[in-house]
């Protein structure tokens, strides 16, 4: 498909970038996994865990220094597989190992179940069809595992970002919205703003909720926080890792969480 070939090119111009910024960043902190998430898991300790869309493995690396028996993380861009990879041995993380695939492949090359499968941050915007992830999802969980999503709200994908960080809303994309969004800019979170054709589809709530539902599983609690993972303009970072615009306080939601089992 176009749309994911452009992506897998995108992201794999930051990989150099993102592998740098982030093993500076997990010197200085072994754990790199915002309170919200982390107060969810619970504790993880001898588990096995899939991290869908794991970029250079940070989240991966952090996750599997909390006491994972194994951690493999999954990846579109050959690079970001290759800089995971090599991250990994960095910090000796022999029990992390990282697959390169389209996420809505997986299920045709990797045949393990995991007691979590796990996928955040800036991730379901990135596919085009959520039936076909959340079956993929299904497939890797154990029968008595979980999954869990942290991801940024698709309500708050609908205002304009600038105007958002000087105070005032702007409605300027549609929710319920079947095409991409079209940009030629990438990145700026870990490593400065690439050009690239790279497509994001804003799912709504009800079409995550929904796909899961359809896939087997039983939605154990969805969740709505008024912080967001990144620096998106004049927020103030209340929280390590989480950000919160003074003007929306309690008013817009700007990420979410599900967890979710398989139906009995
Ligand atoms: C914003 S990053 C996610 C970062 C993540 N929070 C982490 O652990 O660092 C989005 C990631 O999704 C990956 N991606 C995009 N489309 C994908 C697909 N179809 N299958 C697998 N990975 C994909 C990109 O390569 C990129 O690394």
């Amino acid at each position: 498909m176009k749309e994911i070939n452009d992506n897998k090119k995108a992201w794999s111009l930051l990989s150099k970038d993102h592998y740098e910024h982030y093993k500076k960043k997990l010197t200085e902190n072994k754990v790199r996994i915002n309170e919200n998430i982390l107060r969810e898991l619970g504790d993880i300790k001898g588990k096995t865990l899939i991290h869908l869309q794991c970029n250079t493995g940070a989240d991966t690396i952090s996750l599997g220094s909390l006491g994972l028996s194994k951690a493999v993380g999954v990846d579109l861009s050959d690079t970001n597989v290759y800089y995971a990879n090599k991250l990994a041995s960095d910090f000796q993380m022999d029990h992390i190992s990282f697959i390169e695939s389209d996420v809505l492949k997986l299920s045709e090359i990797h045949h393990e179940k995991y007691d979590i499968v796990f996928t955040s941050e800036g991730v379901l915007g990135w596919l085009p069809d959520l039936k076909k992830w959340a079956k993929v999802v299904r497939e890797m969980m154990k029968d008595d595992g979980y999954f869990y999503v942290y991801d940024s709200h698709p309500f708050f994908h609908l205002f304009d970002e600038e105007d958002l960080s000087k105070g005032k809303t702007n409605l300027k994309y549609d929710y319920f919205n079947a095409l991409p969004d079209q940009s030629n800019d990438i990145g700026g979170y870990a490593s400065e703003v690439k050009h690239a054709n790279n497509y994001w589809w804003n799912h709504s709530i009800s079409d995550i909720i929904n796909a899961l539902i359809e896939a087997g599983l039983s939605i154990c609690y969805f969740n709505e926080f008024d912080t967001l993972f990144w620096q998106n303009g004049n927020m103030v970072e209340v929280k390590p890792y989480l950000f919160q615009y003074k003007d929306f306080r309690n008013q817009i939601p700007l990420s979410y969480s599900i967890k979710a089992v398989v139906k009995k």
